[in-house]
């Protein structure tokens, strides 16, 4: 991938410049220009810092192919400028202007069966098309040069949420390129697809293709080969407009938005080619599981960026885009906006700044909502501005630190997610939440890492679950372990290699006998209810028939049925496999048992399960998810950042209340 040569690289400090920005996402070709004005007397009001402007601007900025309209973009730049308002300027490739697809059917994608993507929605651009490619360089090119060296403009934001597909014809013609120069020649491609099975064998270039329909399960390699292809397609358009931009602003820092946990993009990949790496986040403030899902999120926005990172997107209140969706009462948009920013978040930002009241997302909220200035979100809006404001200069930049790694890899989740797979009840995604839930509810902070990454920062790794293992990271596991760390896994981890074709034994013999499995004799996934016992527990999703070494032992084995006395939980040394799911309560036990031993300690003990601690930097963050108020232990005298008190031993907290305590 090309990229233009500069130095010293861009972050989002050069943005933050010490604050943490405030904000959100601006759309104001909805709104009259009087209206602008308010914006801006309302935006100072909230202590709103940074807003994003132009992401779907296309249509506006190229009414017609070749024609420029930036008037309107000039004096919102001016406006934002004079009120003291950072801009992170977005290309607005996102969403084609209808001429694009009327002119270059081309450039719509197309579906597996063939059936086109038409606009009239959003995001209807083939990652594939040379067409659209070059129509989004245009403008992206005569957007930076108009701004580049307008004062206001502090951050560059490509494209939106990349999340295409297309199974068309001119993606067939890239997708055998991109294979090309995966496999050289067809033979090794015969080989990695393992097209002996079905008379699948190719003899001419021509005849390989997207996974299209298909009258019966479809060859995995060749799906996962897509997925692959996919996102490294949808990067190459990112990459291509963030070099345009690079080549004029080459002291900005350059992103794009992540959705997350999203399986479209291998995000790691894609973390390498920012400057900052942001995501939008939409936690449903009905799911009782919402907090560990944002906690999630953010610890694996911050391990991508590794260090501070930034919450593009998220809903002052209700979105519009779950079956039903619910507002935010009164204190939880503060609350999740502080666990952000305790988890490593520098920009606290919004999706949108004013309520639209046409188009398709008119109830979604927004930071100014239908109710106006008046209303109860504004107004908490503007707490949340004067309480970053004041936090900000002692927040931005400071590390939150993590003793605990859980492994996580695209690669692994494609190839685990094959249709022929022996149970469709697992779900990599699923199952990744369940075992950082039982680290979260222990109170253990955890990073996330790349399988081929550098652990040896960390004393307990922790494999939830990778299907699919590159030899590199079994090397990388089993040196972890040699190195004094200690590696927990659960099942199903180590079954394929990068092809999709599962080793020698059903699991890779190397990690066999890492974690004291000799011989790995079937699985037994369990339906829907079904549970398994063991001495020690309830498993739930999926057992294994293995048989132990003589060095490795049972920590937990199962009690009746077919597993009777097979190991359920095995240990040899300093690593443990589980070849179950535990229930809930068990893991967190387990787990904190095996993080205790490793020598890693919760951020605070003996919280109760709704309050959440958090360090960053020398800061505690202690968060009340609960609709009670609570009083918590905090051993020693602190002062709160926020409600300039000193804190003596115990501190007690509101309904969805927060406390940054520095010591
Ligand atoms: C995404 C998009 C936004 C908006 C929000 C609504 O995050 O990036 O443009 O559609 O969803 O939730």
């Amino acid at each position: 991938m090309s990229s233009t040569p500069r130095r010293p690289t861009p972050t989002l400090a050069d943005a933050t410049r010490g604050r943490v920005l405030f904000g959100g996402d601006y759309n104001p070709e909805q709104w009259p220009e009087e209206t602008w004005h308010e914006d801006v007397r309302l935006m100072r009001d909230a202590g709103v810092n940074s807003v994003t402007l132009g992401v779907f601007s296309w249509a506006r900025i190229e009414p017609r192919p070749g024609e420029r309209r930036f008037g309107w973009l000039d004096s919102l730049m001016d406006l934002m400028h004079e009120g003291g308002i950072g801009v992170v300027l977005a290309t607005p490739t996102a969403s084609p202007p209808p001429w694009l697809g009327r002119l270059y059917p081309e450039t719509l994608p197309r579906d597996e069966d063939g059936r086109t993507e038409w606009w009239g929605g959003r995001q209807h651009f083939s990652h594939s098309s040379a067409a659209y490619r070059r129509h989004a360089a245009a403008v992206t090119e005569d957007l930076a040069a108009r701004y580049a060296s307008h004062p206001a403009l502090t951050m560059w934001h490509i494209n939106n949420e990349y999340c295409t597909h297309d199974w068309g014809d001119e993606a067939a013609a890239r997708f055998r390129t991109w294979l090309r120069g995966r496999y050289g020649d067809l033979d090794a491609l015969n080989t990695a697809w393992g097209t002996a099975f079905w008379s699948q064998g190719y003899g001419d270039w021509e005849e390989v293709l997207p996974p299209r329909r298909t009258h019966y399960l479809k060859n995995p390699t060749q799906v996962l080969d897509f997925k692959r292809f996919t996102s490294d397609m949808l990067l190459e358009c990112y990459a291509a407009e963030r070099d345009i931009v690079r080549r004029h602003t080459p002291h900005l820092p350059v992103t794009t938005n992540f959705m997350p946990l999203w399986a479209g993009q291998d995000a790691w990949r894609w973390a390498e080619e920012e400057d900052v790496v942001s995501v939008d986040l939409y936690p449903d403030p009905r799911d009782p599981f919402a907090a560990q899902h944002a906690a999630l999120v953010q610890d694996m926005t911050r391990s991508q960026a590794r260090g501070p990172w930034m919450l593009m997107e998220q809903a002052a209140g209700a979105v519009n885009w779950r079956g039903v969706n619910h507002p935010k009462p009164q204190g939880l948009n503060r609350l999740w906006s502080f666990q952000a920013v305790a988890r490593g978040a520098d920009a606290v930002c919004y999706f949108q700044w004013r309520q639209s009241r046409q188009g398709a997302e008119k109830f979604h909220s927004g930071m100014v909502g239908h109710a106006g200035e008046r209303g109860r979100t504004f107004q908490e809006v503007k707490r949340i501005g004067a309480e970053l404001a004041a936090v900000g200069a002692e927040v931005a930049g400071r590390h939150s630190p993590a003793d605990v790694a859980v492994l996580h890899d695209w690669h692994s989740w494609w190839a685990g997610a094959h249709e022929g797979r022996l149970s469709t009840r697992v779900d990599h995604a699923d199952v990744l939440t369940a075992w950082h839930r039982a680290l979260w509810q222990a109170g253990l902070a955890t990073d996330f890492a790349h399988p081929e990454h550098d652990l040896s920062a960390y004393r307990m790794v922790v494999v939830p679950q990778l299907y699919a293992l590159t030899d590199t990271a079994i090397d990388n596991l089993l040196a972890h372990v040699r190195g004094g760390g200690v590696l927990v896994s659960g099942f199903l981890t180590g079954v394929a290699d990068q092809d999709d074709r599962v080793r020698a034994g059903g699991m890779d013999a190397r990690l066999r006998e890492l974690f004291g499995i000799r011989t790995l004799h079937e699985w037994w996934p369990l339906e829907a209810g079904e549970t398994v016992r063991t001495d020690d527990f309830t498993g739930t999703l999926w057992s294994e028939e293995i048989e132990e070494t003589e060095d490795a032992s049972v920590e937990a084995a199962y009690r009746g049925g077919e597993l009777d006395g097979r190991p359920a939980v095995l240990r040899n040394g300093r690593a443990w496999y589980l070849s179950t799911l535990p229930e809930p309560e068990a893991l967190r036990r387990v787990l904190t048992g095996i993080a205790a031993e490793a020598g890693v300690r919760p951020v605070l003990d003996g919280l109760p399960g709704q309050v959440e601690a958090v360090r960053r930097g020398e800061l505690l963050f202690v968060l009340n998810h609960g609709r009670e108020p609570v009083t918590v232990e905090v051993p020693g005298t602190h002062h709160d950042l926020l409600t300039r008190a000193t804190v003596t031993d115990r501190l007690t907290l509101e309904r969805y209340g927060v406390a940054v305590l520095r010591p």
